[in-house]
């Protein structure tokens, strides 16, 4: 069967020290895995995207193989063909596929019938290899992920705050999530975090006062207010988030040596204030950089642990 990698947690604590460590390996020597020779890795994005795009494609061609970088919007799958068809067709073509797209359900039904592993590389509800990358760039800054505190402040309920409960406690990380009232985090992915943190000894817990929340933490992660899809949702997403604008007064209450991640892009002004974003705090161009190594390990790991269906 083959893996994929569609939430955080379809890898197990173990599996993801093993992706984390690779991911390490890779950045010290980016050349080193041609893991991907002869192979080809189709990248298709339904949403724009700056990072992952470039990201998949310098590091497919880095471990030997083919980028195919395709705009969704284009494909046949944007007029009538089924997402089970366009998912039959791509398995006989290339050797993995990662994809951008709206709903989770979509990413489902394109793994369902998939013969090789699918990789969800930003969907509503999930932003897995984000924070994959996330947990690299923690670890290279603090040396250990589990038992640190990391604190997420904005819309609870979009795929970055998700990913960041279920891939933090995979990791043994108290995640908490500051976010105002209706932009809560999806009930049950509250439940598979805390269901997760049992096993790993991490804890995850929504807060509502960012104060609160961001006392003695060792990590403060924020994210745009309004997501790709959302803009014309009708929701205010202005002023019930001003209170959770991570600027230099909310950072002197985190720990002395706490770090500040933001996935980008940055609305500066808004969820981060330039002083912190660009500020020794920050470590948000090492994180972005580390979008690269994380995804180039990602890769290698799930074909690595896929049995390859099409040569049965
Ligand atoms: N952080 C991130 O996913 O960036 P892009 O939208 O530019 O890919
Ligand atoms: N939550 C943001 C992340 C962008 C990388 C969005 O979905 O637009």
């Amino acid at each position: 069967m083959p893996r994929h990698f569609l939430r955080d947690d379809d890898l197990t604590p173990d599996e993801q020290l093993a992706v984390l460590d690779l991911a390490d390996r890779l950045k010290a020597a980016p050349l080193s895995s041609r893991a991907l020779e002869g192979k080809s890795v189709a990248a298709i994005f339904e949403k724009n995207s700056t990072r992952t795009r470039l990201s998949f494609d310098v590091g497919i061609a880095q471990l030997g193989g083919h980028p195919v970088i395709v705009d969704g919007r284009s494909m046949q799958l944007g007029r009538e063909e089924t997402i089970e068809d366009t998912s039959r067709v791509l398995s006989r073509y290339v050797d993995a596929v990662v994809w951008r797209t709206f709903a989770q359900k979509r990413i489902d039904a394109m793994a369902s019938v998939s013969r090789v592993p699918v990789i969800n590389a930003l969907t509503d509800e999930f932003h897995p290899c984000q924070v994959l990358t996330d947990l690299q760039t923690i670890r290279e800054r603090k040396g250990k992920l589990a038992g640190l505190t990391m604190v997420y402040l904005g819309d609870g309920a979009n795929n970055m705050a998700h990913s960041l409960l279920l891939g933090g406690t995979t990791a043994g990380m108290n995640v908490r999530v500051v976010s105002p009232e209706g932009f809560q985090p999806d009930q049950q992915v509250m439940l598979d975090a805390k269901h997760r943190a049992s096993e790993t000894g991490g804890s995850a817990t929504v807060f509502t006062d960012p104060h609160a929340a961001v006392d003695g933490a060792d990590v403060l992660v924020t994210d745009t207010w309004t997501s790709m899809g959302q803009e014309n949702d009708g929701l205010d997403r202005v002023g019930p988030f001003r209170s959770l604008q991570v600027n230099a007064a909310l950072l002197e209450r985190a720990a002395p040596e706490a770090i500040v991640l933001h996935c980008l892009p940055a609305h500066r002004g808004w969820e981060i204030t330039d002083e912190v974003l660009d500020g020794p705090a920050s470590a948000v161009w090492d994180e972005a950089e580390n979008r690269l190594h994380a995804q180039k390990a990602l890769l290698v790991w799930l074909l690595e642990n896929s049995r390859d269906e099409r040569r049965r």
